[in-house]
């Protein structure tokens, strides 16, 4: 048996560093990196096993040379193998978002807002707080008393029907709860805890059983306001309502009064806005009646106010723009993001 030569066992151990370094550089998933350990280290049948084999059959005097050659490129190998498992494991890393990019936009934080109805609420007390309108509450299921009795509306009144309120099913003792079907409540609530002089505004939910359409709906917002100063005439009404009109809406915005009638007030009126050029119904007003101040235990000969209602929905879309008044309740983003 001839020994081999020295020389085409290092060319072999060459052409395997090559081929492996090619083959680990390629690989770019885990079973192609199994598939090239298996062919260049593996223990059965890989081919630095084979060129191993060849070692045996060297010159003896050449053997200590081709031992360190050989034992140069199984290191090599090694650390090729070992370089490509690295950089699939970070690439996987990367995937899995453990490699991050600071120098990538981040993702936007979608930020919301108030609902229009709130965001018209909030305006109102802000702007009446200006005018030295205090912003208080009051609760939405109410007694006889707060909702008609001390509002001068007698038992016999119409606007006690049933069919016209949402009266629940419990009782207090023989007394009727109902849901307020107005925030005047919120008048009565105020003068029987405080003395005059006072400016209080309240805004809130109120309900009445009328058929939903573009302007009418089961619940709706209303803000109250009421003065009891001494001095007090349809003219400061009058004046704090435009100044109020004219900050809400912008503009010199004209109010109008047209006679009415309402059991808590007298006189009584009907407050129109004018704005773009038509007037508009914004609610009720008027002197606070003589017997609701002698019902909050007042003297209706020493003390004069005066007391409004307007419809948060009706100031809104007037506002905004909104034909429908349910387009506020429908919860559609479509609608809302546009506020
Ligand atoms: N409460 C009346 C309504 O709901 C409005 C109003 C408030 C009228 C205050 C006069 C004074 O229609």
């Amino acid at each position: 048996m001839t020994a081999a030569p020295l020389a085409a066992f290092l060319a072999e151990l060459d052409a395997l560093r090559a081929d492996a370094a090619a083959a680990f550089a390629a690989v770019t998933d885990s079973s192609a990196l199994e598939a090239a350990r298996v062919e260049f280290v593996g223990a059965r049948g890989g081919r630095l096993k084979a060129i191993q084999k060849l070692l045996g059959g060297l010159d003896v005097a050449d053997k200590p040379a081709a031992g360190k050659h050989f034992n140069d490129a199984k290191t090599a190998i090694a650390d090729l193998l070992a370089a490509a498992q690295a950089r699939l494991a970070g690439a996987t890393a990367a995937d899995d978002g453990g490699g991050i990019d600071v120098t990538l936009p981040g993702d936007p934080v979608p930020r919301g807002h108030f609902h229009p109805l709130t965001q018209t609420v909030r305006r109102v007390q802000e702007i009446m707080g200006r005018l030295g309108f205090e912003s208080v509450d009051g609760p939405e299921v109410e007694d006889q008393w707060h909702n008609f009795e001390a509002l001068a509306i007698p038992a016999e009144h119409p606007a006690r029907d049933p069919l016209d309120n949402f009266y629940l099913a419990v009782a207090r003792g023989s007394d009727p709860l109902l849901l307020r079907s107005q925030t005047s409540t919120v008048q009565i609530r105020v003068m029987e805890q405080r003395e005059p002089p006072l400016r209080i505004v309240s805004l809130g939910r109120v309900y009445r059983p009328d058929t939903a359409d573009a302007t009418h709906y089961p619940m709706f917002h209303q803000v109250e306001g009421l003065l009891v100063e001494p001095g007090t005439t349809m003219a400061h009404l009058k004046s704090v309502l435009r100044l109020f009109a004219s900050s809400f809406l912008g503009g010199d915005v004209h109010v109008r009064f047209r006679p009415s009638f309402f059991p808590f007030t007298e006189p009584s009126v009907e407050v129109d806005m004018e704005w773009g050029g038509r007037w508009v119904e914004m609610g009720g007003a008027g002197m606070v009646d003589p017997a609701v101040l002698a019902a909050v235990g007042y003297d209706p000969d020493a003390v004069t106010g005066f007391a409004f209602g307007l419809g948060v929905e009706r100031i809104a879309a007037r506002r905004y723009g909104v034909a429908d008044i349910r387009d506020f309740y429908r919860n559609d983003v479509r609608f809302l993001r546009q506020f």
